[in-house]
């Protein structure tokens, strides 16, 4: 039976406990608040039998009687196949935390920091290990938002790299993985850049905060809930993304404004993100895929009427 091993079970660590033990992991609990390491297992066993309800897990006492609180550190990365770092997101937590965890954990541990920011190389130059320790950053809450981004250091051996990904995704997980580092990873980038525009928008008075979020939870949203926005741009115009960038990048690249190049969507660009993104489907099959989407939204508006709004 694989093992993990979580260091901080505050919120995030709490729902690493759910997502291991669902998938059948045993799970080693470990918090420097005694008290938090104590109360985890009745409070994962409740959100286990939470995500029951709507079919998620098949056995919730099952799972929940895999998780075991531990009383130091060293116990809890101790004959573990993966260490979940999830403490306080300060460089010089991070850095204290870590060197326990090098120290502490076989040499064949992956050691996972689930860090929103910090890269890791900032915290793991020093440690003797350092080959075998990468960012794997969840989205709260990871029990029901399955993306994880995978972020090595410079120095992060690329089998570590796979064998962490081979993890995520037997856990029923979705890894991403970043190519280079860089601060707040791909997922806090992409939402800065959305909600900067958002507060200069209704502070400059374009429209109410309530209304902002109408276009996101009624509109953007929505698409964004199954297909990521190449894939949205590419069954906009029939000829796929450089086809859409040709009559609407300038557009797009004014709208962007600051901080962005006035050619971000232009041929240059365009041309590296098709390398990267394989070919330009026919016209027939953009058509074929526009209907497919049709339904997930048809399915989605189905299921968002049936849900009641939250009412306090
Ligand atoms: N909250 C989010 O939305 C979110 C999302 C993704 C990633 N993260 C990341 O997950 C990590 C944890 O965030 P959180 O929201 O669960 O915070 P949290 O405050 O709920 O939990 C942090 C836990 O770490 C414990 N702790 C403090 N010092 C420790 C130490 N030396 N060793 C072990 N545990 C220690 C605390 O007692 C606490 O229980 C951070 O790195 C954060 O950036 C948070």
């Amino acid at each position: 039976m694989p093992t993990v091993g979580l260091v901080g079970v505050g919120l995030i660590g709490r729902a690493w406990a759910n997502v291991f033990s669902r998938a059948g992991w045993n799970v080693k609990c470990w918090d420097a608040n005694a008290e938090a390491t104590a109360n985890a297992p009745k409070l994962v066993a409740q959100s286990l039998q939470d995500l029951a309800v709507h079919g998620l897990v098949d056995d919730p006492e099952a799972a929940a009687r895999r998780i075991a609180p531990v009383g130091t550190l060293a116990e809890a990365v101790t004959g573990v196949d993966l260490v979940q770092e999830s403490g306080p997101e300060t460089i010089e937590a991070k850095i204290a935390i870590w060197q326990q965890l090098d120290a502490a954990a076989a040499p064949e541990t992956i050691l996972a920091s689930s860090s929103s920011a910090i890269v890791a190389s900032r915290f793991t130059e020093a440690l003797k290990g350092r080959h075998r320790c990468l960012i794997a950053h969840p989205v709260n809450p990871p029990h029901v938002v399955p993306v994880v981004e995978l972020s090595p250091a410079p120095w992060t051996d690329p089998a570590v790299v796979k064998r962490a990904r081979s993890i995520y995704e037997s856990i029923g997980q979705v890894p991403m993985e970043l190519k280079k580092e860089i601060d707040g990873f791909i997922l806090n980038r992409m939402q800065a850049v959305l909600l900067a525009e958002a507060f200069r928008l209704v502070s400059e008075g374009y429209c109410s905060a309530e209304d902002l979020d109408k276009t996101i939870a009624h509109g953007l949203g929505l698409r964004w809930s199954f297909m990521g926005p190449f894939e949205t741009i590419e069954m906009n115009a029939p000829g796929g993304i450089p086809d859409y960038c040709a009559r609407f990048g300038g557009a797009w690249a004014s709208l962007a404004g600051r901080p962005y190049e006035p050619d971000v969507l232009g041929p240059e660009n365009v041309a590296r993100v098709m390398a990267s993104w394989g070919g330009t489907p026919s016209a027939e099959d953009i058509a074929k895929k526009s209907r497919w989407r049709d339904e997930r939204l048809a399915a989605l508006a189905a299921h968002k009427k049936a849900q009641k709004a939250y009412n306090g």
